[in-house]
């Protein structure tokens, strides 16, 4: 079979009448930005799908905007924790009974996605048309969300207060932030994993990490998930630069859709300037020549390089100058053995090849690299970008995510983490479509 039909056949395969799942038994419902990268690749061969899977996500927005991070369309699936009943969503008189939700948000990419369809199939098609039409302002509503509920201090760069919600779960950037926990002084409900059944410990969250992230989960809680108490009270609260920069390239794409389609951006173009006049003096760290997250409960950056750190080229927020170190950056870990793009700085002890989020390569990371570094005019560094991921699934399968040093995926059969993946195959059938 080749790639491209091996690719459709998982998004099939993880397809629930209405939704897919990132891959069985260890993600078993919708995931938010999972959901928006299959929405990209399903676009390709079934626009109905793409539509039902968008539909879908947002059946579960809540009344005040927040479109949640997972969506658990079955009460029968017993596989995950914390399930709807520990999240308890309920708490929030404005989230949907059904379906049950996780009660934080996940990187916003909508805006995107749904420009990317309009973009396939041409303003003239009326179907289309009339199906961005009708996500438009509920997609305006999220966005309005996060600049209203999590804009503390009103700077156009939203916070985030729990790790899961930057997709990027276990990343050693919230090590510290986390670290803040006081977990001797609290008391945490009891609760067993389920993860560590269903895939290799030593690819997963430590213990200890586990018990924090639980403690924040309650913390929201008790706040109903949405209120300024969070921002008051939340040990962990963080302006995460990959997430305000998918915002202001979401942002992008629905300011173009209205202009294409006439509709009414209402307070959009204000919140965009707001958000780009303010990234770079943020996010840029000139000692490390590269984007780096902000540590707002401690009023300090997160000086890593990390992987978030390249998405500012993907919302075109770079400037040439800033563009071009992190593009050397990346050629000079090519020149260096690594497949692109490893998700933590190779030459810090903290870098861990196998670990989730702590150096792996990730496949709807590797989509939006490409298409930054494209912007910048490097078309050749994006074009390695695309060739590795096509490269790894090839030889390693449709994973979750990948060892980044060639040397080591020579001795290597298989990826890392849940198998048959729908983002991996999403991004494989773009990246063979472009
Ligand atoms: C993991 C990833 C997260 C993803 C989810 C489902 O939790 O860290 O980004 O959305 O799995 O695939």
């Amino acid at each position: 079979m080749n790639l491209i039909s091996h690719a459709r056949k998982i998004l099939a395969q993880n397809w629930k009448d209405g939704f897919t799942i990132p891959t069985s038994k260890l993600y078993p419902f919708q995931w938010h930005w999972d959901s928006g990268f299959v929405a990209l690749g399903l676009a390709h061969h079934d626009l109905d799908r793409a539509m039902t899977e968008i539909n879908s996500m947002f059946s579960g927005q809540w009344e005040n905007g927040m479109l949640p991070h997972i969506l658990f369309h079955s009460e029968n699936e017993k596989t995950y924790f914390p399930n709807y009943n520990f999240w308890n969503s309920a708490v929030n008189p404005g989230a949907p009974e059904f379906p049950k939700s996780s009660g934080i948000t996940q990187p916003p990419v909508f805006g995107f996605v749904l420009e990317s369809l309009l973009d396939l199939y041409g303003a003239e098609n009326e179907e289309v048309v009339n199906f961005v039409k009708n996500i438009f302002p509920k997609l305006l509503k999220y966005h309005e969300f996060l600049y209203t509920y999590r804009d503390a201090e009103e700077e156009g760069l939203f916070f985030i207060f729990h790790p899961w919600e930057s997709g990027r779960d276990n990343s050693p950037l919230w090590d510290k932030p986390l670290g803040g926990i006081d977990l001797d002084n609290a008391t945490l409900p009891d609760y067993t994993r389920r993860d560590t059944s269903l895939a290799d410990a030593s690819e997963r969250p430590t213990q200890d990490q586990y018990d924090r992230y639980v403690y924040l989960l309650e913390l929201g809680k008790k706040h109903r998930y949405d209120g300024p108490g969070i921002a008051r009270e939340s040990p962990f609260l963080v302006q995460d630069c990959m997430m305000n920069a998918i915002l202001i390239r979401s942002n992008e794409a629905l300011l173009n859709i209205a202009s294409k389609l006439h509709l009414d951006a209402g307070k959009l173009p204000e919140w965009q300037s707001k958000s780009k006049a303010n990234f770079s003096s943020k996010f840029w760290n000139e000692d490390l020549k590269f984007f780096v997250t902000y540590d707002q409960r401690n009023q300090q950056p997160i000086l890593y390089r990390e992987i978030g750190g390249i998405i500012p080229l993907f919302a075109g927020v770079a400037t040439k100058v800033q563009a071009k170190y992190i593009a050397d950056y990346l050629q000079n870990l090519h020149d260096r053995g690594f497949y692109l793009c490893p998700s933590f700085d190779v030459d810090s002890p903290l870098f861990d090849s196998k670990r989730y989020w702590r150096g792996p390569i990730w496949p709807q990371m590797n989509w939006m690299i490409y298409h930054g570094l494209k912007k910048y005019g490097y078309s050749e560094l994006a074009e390695i970008v695309r060739t590795d991921l096509i490269t790894l699934v090839e030889k390693l399968g449709f994973y979750e995510y990948f060892e980044a040093e060639k040397s080591k995926v020579t001795k290597l059969t298989k990826g890392y983490g849940g198998n048959n993946f729908s983002w991996t195959a999403s991004s494989i059938i773009d990246f063979l479509n472009s």
